[in-house]
């Protein structure tokens, strides 16, 4: 008998990630390219404020959506920093992590059938929360000849009388994408025209480079009223394993039904964890920004190393912390192997380097690779001497 959750696969990360723990337990040197964790420690004032909920004793129940502090510093920033219109901190619900906002929203959106446009290639998880809702996820290729960037046109195309909402992200995981703000307008009054809801991940807001700049759909007159923002503590605070995110939302009817999921799934995220990002929020921002210098920096070092070495083919992300790279025809193959797979498998064993298959992140991705450049500036410095050195050996 097939079961929902049969059609989620257990996660080609998780394999690379494996296989490359393993090497590291038979005391091979490894490379932690596959995964996108940042590698940075919490701000110290974060430390200081969880430490000092444990001692002050908040190791008890909160409000389930979140404690009164973090939902005013999460109002505070959604409508100053992100321009978003939400009435009142009430219509902020704190979650455990983006993903399980991203669980629980598309449960209170869907019904069986409902299908939502989102972009191929796609970080993985996006697609499978759709289909574990009990939704249709409608891929819309994104391509490399226009810099991954949006067509409205063909999301305009997409549409059905099932499509219930729009998804986006930006900046995008895996091509590192920046949507622009007139892109982002298109698509707000494309959903306005067909009547759709937008859900837009801004799970990279901060992660940014060469001064672009980040802009909330959400805050654009068209989407207003219509956008339910996904936002996370894990990637702008480094707080990836303490589990925070938060969604914004206006409709009151989403908001509802949002509430009794948090309450049915995990009523309230972790006490301490809650103080330590209303530290966070409220307090100095520079960590934050360095952080982002220093990705910048690991970009450019990956970058060139990849100009440099054959068989693959770098597209230079504005954002988020990954680089998205696209395979030769050349490339001479690995194992009998000749797809995506076969790059990573080569990289793994010849030298302890993890990637991504694109093809994880949808049919779109078949052909690519997908580095992450979030572990230490070491990591990634020792993965740009090795690149162009292994990569012209293989096949030889
Ligand atoms: C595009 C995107 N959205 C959301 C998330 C959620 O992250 P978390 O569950 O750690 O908040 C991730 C994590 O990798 C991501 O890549």
């Amino acid at each position: 008998m097939s079961h929902i959750v049969d059609q989620v696969s257990l996660g080609a990360i998780v394999q690379v990630r494996d296989r490359l723990l393993e090497q590291q337990a038979r005391g091979q040197k490894v490379l932690r390219l596959e995964s996108g964790d940042p590698s940075f420690d919490i701000p110290i004032h974060v430390r200081e404020a969880m430490e000092k909920a444990l001692r002050d004793g908040h190791t008890h129940y909160t409000a389930s959506t979140g404690i009164l502090v973090l939902r005013k510093a999460i109002f505070q920033k959604v409508t100053t920093e992100n321009r978003l219109s939400v009435p009142n901190d009430d219509h902020v619900v704190v979650t455990n992590g983006g993903m399980h906002g991203l669980y629980i929203l598309f449960r209170a959106l869907l019904d069986a059938g409902d299908e939502v446009i989102l972009p191929d290639p796609m970080w993985t998880e996006i697609a499978e929360n759709v289909r574990l809702a009990g939704g249709k996820p409608v891929p819309v290729v994104i391509h490399e000849g226009r810099g991954y960037e949006y067509d409205p046109a063909e999301i305009e195309a997409a549409i059905t009388p099932r499509t219930r909402a729009i998804f986006l992200n930006t900046p995008h995981n895996p091509t590192g994408a920046v949507t622009s703000p007139e892109t982002l307008n298109a698509i707000a009054e494309i959903a306005e025209k067909h009547n759709l809801m937008l859900i837009s991940d801004e799970a990279y807001e901060h992660v940014i480079y060469d001064g672009s700049r980040h802009v909330s759909i959400g805050s654009l007159p068209a989407a207003q009223n219509r956008t339910v923002s996904v936002f996370t503590m894990s990637k702008t605070y480094a707080m990836s394993g303490l589990r925070l995110g938060y969604l914004a939302i206006n409709n009151p009817q989403i908001l509802e039904r949002i509430k009794k999921l948090v309450r049915c799934t995990i009523n309230g995220v972790n006490s301490v964890t809650q103080h330590g990002a209303a530290a966070a929020l409220n307090g100095p921002q520079a960590a934050t920004r360095s952080m982002a210098q220093e990705y910048q920096k690991r970009r450019d070092i990956l970058f060139s190393a990849l100009e440099e070495a054959p068989y693959l083919k770098a597209f230079k992300p504005k954002g988020a912390f990954y680089l998205w790279a696209r395979m030769e025809p050349e490339w001479p193959g690995y194992n009998g192997g000749n797809d995506d797979w076969s790059v990573t498998n080569y990289l793994i064993d010849s030298a302890g380097i993890g990637s991504s298959p694109g093809s994880a992140f949808g049919p779109a991705g078949d052909g690519y690779i997908r580095f992450a450049f979030s572990c230490s500036t070491d990591q990634v410095e020792e993965a740009a001497k090795r690149l162009p050195e292994v990569l012209s050996r293989a096949g030889k």
